[in-house]
């Protein structure tokens, strides 16, 4: 079989799915066959799981089922609680926290679909534990009773939060819940193919999910916007990132070539938000401005490139109008995105193939062992 050398593989399918359609030319996203716009501001998380794992969205009753099977595995292991807390005492960054709670998980003797809803559930456990201790304050432990975006914002502030948080931060887990074949996905599926385990294939994804030009961008675009401060000195502060050929954050994708569909459905669910009383609409409006000016000087200076919004801009917002410090962005986006991670490990485990791709032997042939003394 001829096989051609493709660095990033994006000329390469590496896989069949079901889950969710990126039409990165027409800027179009379906997760599990619904447009993304017309499921994400709706859906509860724990539907959007259902829908990703079984296909179908869940009726009543099964709906009442899966949310209890997924609350009452939220509680962490000692272990876990007291990795954390030695964790956030070296102030540890919370997604590197975020991996080793993951990791010292058990994942021996359960099923698969036990530990897909214990790695869901407690995923949202650690990283809200892991915020409280890193600033000082106790875990809250968490309520078996609200559904699982209600129980996070709980265990994050330690109150009953408002219908709106609820439904902005839900928009924000199912909009991010799957998107094709990214880097975390690729890498969980490559895990899982070796037929390892759940938590330790989103353990991986995790640690891919972390770089800046994955899911560590929203960040550093918000800071951006925070520098930039008034709008008048958006262009100039702009040119000069791009005079000294650094990337702006929150633009640029490898699959969307126009806009990334979720920054609209995510900058919507930051102006409802703002509606009902939350953040700062001067924030809001001057980064709406800034997204303007980056965008016209991308074309300027990378003509033909179609560098376009992409999610973590508007992710960047939101979160921050949730009232989510900088550190809590990242995290916030693996608690949305592992629904995705493991319904597509489970979709590796039914085309049971080990990933083992080739590579093109580029080095020196021919070489003799020379023995140290003769070096
Ligand atoms: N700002 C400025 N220039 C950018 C850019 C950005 N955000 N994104 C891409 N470019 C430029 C590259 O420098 C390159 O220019 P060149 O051909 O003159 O060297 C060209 O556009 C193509 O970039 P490339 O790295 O091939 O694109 P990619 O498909 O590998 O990159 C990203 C996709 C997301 C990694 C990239 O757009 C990026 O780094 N964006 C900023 C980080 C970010 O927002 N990540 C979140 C993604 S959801």
């Amino acid at each position: 079989m001829s096989a051609v050398v493709d660095p990033g593989l994006e000329r390469t399918i590496a896989a069949e799915t079901r889950l969710s359609d990126v039409q990165g030319q027409e800027g179009k996203l379906f997760l599990a066959g619904y447009p993304a716009e017309e499921i994400a501001p709706y859906a509860t998380f724990e539907e959007m799981l259902h829908l990703l794992w079984f296909d179908r969205l869940p009726d009543r009753a099964e709906l009442e089922t899966f949310s209890k099977n997924l609350a009452r595995r939220r509680e962490l292991p000692d272990a876990t609680i007291e990795l954390m807390r030695s964790a956030a005492s070296r102030q540890i960054q919370p997604m590197d926290a975020l991996r080793m709670g993951l990791s010292s998980l058990d994942s021996s003797d359960r099923s698969v679909d036990e530990q897909a809803l214990s790695v869901v559930a407690k995923t949202a456990t650690i990283v809200a534990t892991y915020h409280r201790l890193l600033n000082a304050q106790e875990p809250v432990p968490p309520n078996q009773e609200p559904g699982h975006v209600s129980a996070l914002l709980m265990m994050l502030e330690g109150k009953t939060p408002t219908a709106e948080r609820v439904r902005a931060l839900e928009t924000y887990l199912n909009t991010v819940s799957d998107h094709g074949l990214n880097a975390s996905t690729f890498a969980g599926r490559v895990i899982i193919a070796t037929h390892s385990d759940l938590i330790s294939a989103v353990t991986g994804a995790v640690g891919a999910l972390k770089g800046p030009l994955h899911g560590g961008a929203p960040g550093p675009a918000l800071d951006m916007v925070f520098d930039i401060e008034t709008a008048d000195r958006a262009e100039p502060y702009l040119r000069e990132k791009l005079d000294h050929g650094e990337r702006l954050m929150g633009f640029g994708h490898r699959v969307y070539k126009v806009r990334d569909p979720r920054a609209d459905i995510l900058g919507e669910a930051t102006r409802r938000l703002y509606r009902s009383g939350e953040g700062d609409e001067d924030l809001y409006n001057l980064a709406v401005e800034v997204e303007a000016v980056a965008l016209r000087l991308l074309d300027e200076y990378k003509p033909g490139r179609n560098l376009q919004t992409n999610v973590e801009y508007y992710t960047a917002l939101l979160l921050h109008c949730l009232g989510f410090p900088v550190s809590l962005f990242t995290p916030t986006f693996a608690v949305g995105r592992v629904g995705g991670w493991i319904a597509h490990c489970r979709e590796q485990l039914e085309t049971g193939r080990l990933i083992r791709p080739g590579a093109t032997y580029t080095g020196q042939d021919d070489r003799t062992w020379i023995p140290l003394d003769q070096r």
